[in-house]
């Protein structure tokens, strides 16, 4: 949705092709920017684009100087010009200089935002310094659709904790596998590559061991070009076998295991001389009835302060339900086939105790819907 109305436009009327333009570059940096935001730029004047950039790479330059040395590149000076960027341009020395500096130093006179930064060293101040310089700031411009692109930064940056995206693939009748476990696989390539993007997009990637001891996942990306997550098991008591394809790789992509604390000692130490990182994490205080596991808000606060920004929670069922149970899942990608399991012992994406009454659901609200080959991915924000 435009966030302006035409008659509140200083300037010239931004047009929504640049804009959506940007978003799309904004994008390619998913996977290499973390826990830095997505940010995307194209500078145009009299219809024409002069330069177009987005945050490549962790520490390196924002958006907005990759656009302008993009257009001085090509012979452009850009007196007069518009940059329309899909988040409020910085004002501060971080890892590189301050994007306002640049935006003035260049001529630029018109700044359209999608949007706002919730980083407390740039918030608002970035628009003011534009406006002191008499440039035209036209903010929230499709601020929706430039949100979206930063639900993972947003979140991040607001609690410190990383945003938890619960992903899983059913049947038509809500079966994650059959009844003997076979779960190879639910849906056809097209959607399995799609979660490989999801992998890319997410710095972490989280399983139960339930998942590990019946499959023995590689939780990894082979996206083309796609980056590796960082694999975290949650195995209260160790049980992970030491064959396993995740120890045997802890080398070349990072595991953490996270177990309750004094757990076999000699295990974790095994673990660790093959390059896996063991976490002691205290045990659930809330969970009814008690069942001696880790802690999830405790794992998201000591993951939050190792920049994990963001993490990809690919089940199953019982670790899925603990989940939403503490309040930790943000978002819900379910890819739906039209396939049917049944059986009333075959796995489904939420085990556990579950709801007593209708009125305690949890509830969503959905923001996405795509297809892929017969397969479809529906989106889903948690609400409560
Ligand atoms: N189709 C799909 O999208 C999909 C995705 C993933 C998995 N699967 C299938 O799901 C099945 C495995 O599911 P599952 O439910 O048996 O196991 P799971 O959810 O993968 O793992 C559950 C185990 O994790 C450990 N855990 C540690 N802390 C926990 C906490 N706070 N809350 C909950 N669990 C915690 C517990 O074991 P400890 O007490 O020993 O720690 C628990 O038994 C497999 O058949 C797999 O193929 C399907």
């Amino acid at each position: 949705m435009n966030g302006i109305e035409k008659s509140d436009a200083a300037g010239p009327y931004p047009d929504e092709q640049y804009m959506r333009r940007a978003i799309e570059l904004a994008k390619r940096g998913s996977g290499h920017v973390n826990p830095n935001p997505l940010v995307g730029a194209v500078i145009v004047r009299d219809g024409e684009i002069l330069g177009e950039g987005w945050h490549e790479e962790y520490g390196e330059l924002h958006a907005e100087r990759n656009a302008i040395a993009h257009a001085r590149a090509a012979g452009h000076r850009l007196e007069g010009s518009t940059i329309y960027v899909t988040l409020e341009p910085c004002c501060h020395y971080g890892k590189t200089p301050p994007c306002t500096e640049a935006i003035i130093e260049e001529g630029i006179t018109t700044v359209v935002v999608g949007s706002d930064d919730p980083n407390p060293l740039v918030a608002g101040r970035g628009f003011r310094i534009l406006r002191e310089h008499g440039i035209t700031v036209i903010p929230h411009f499709l601020k929706e659709e430039c949100d979206a692109v930063n639900e993972v930064f947003f979140y991040y940056i607001s609690t410190g904790r990383p945003y938890v995206a619960m992903k899983y693939a059913m049947t038509l009748d809500g079966k994650i596998a059959c009844r003997t476990g076979d779960s190879r696989w639910v849906t056809g390539e097209e959607a399995r590559n799609h979660v490989h993007r999801l992998r890319n997009h997410f710095k972490g990637i989280m399983a139960g061991i339930g998942t590990v001891l019946a499959d023995d996942p590689m939780l990894n990306c082979r996206m083309k070009g796609g980056r590796d997550p960082v694999r975290i098991i949650c195995d209260s008591h160790l049980r992970i076998p030491l064959e396993s394809r995740l120890v045997q790789t802890a080398r070349e992509q990072p595991v953490i295991v996270a177990c309750l604390p004094g757990k076999n000692r000699t295990k974790a130490k095994q673990l660790e001389k093959k390059g896996v990182t063991v976490w002691e994490i205290p045990p659930e205080t809330e969970a009814e009835p008690h069942r001696n596991m880790i802690d999830l808000s405790c794992l998201m606060q000591k993951l939050g302060e190792n920049k994990i920004d963001g993490i990809l929670l690919e089940g199953g069922g019982t670790l899925n339900e603990s989940a939403l149970q503490s309040g930790i899942v943000s978002k819900v990608y379910c890819y739906l086939a039209p396939k049917i399991f049944g059986g009333a012992d075959a796995k489904t994406p939420v085990e556990g105790r579950g709801a007593a009454l209708v009125k305690d659901a949890w509830m969503l609200e959905r923001c996405g819907q795509r297809q892929f080959g017969e397969d479809i991915l529906l989106e889903y924000r948690v609400v409560r």
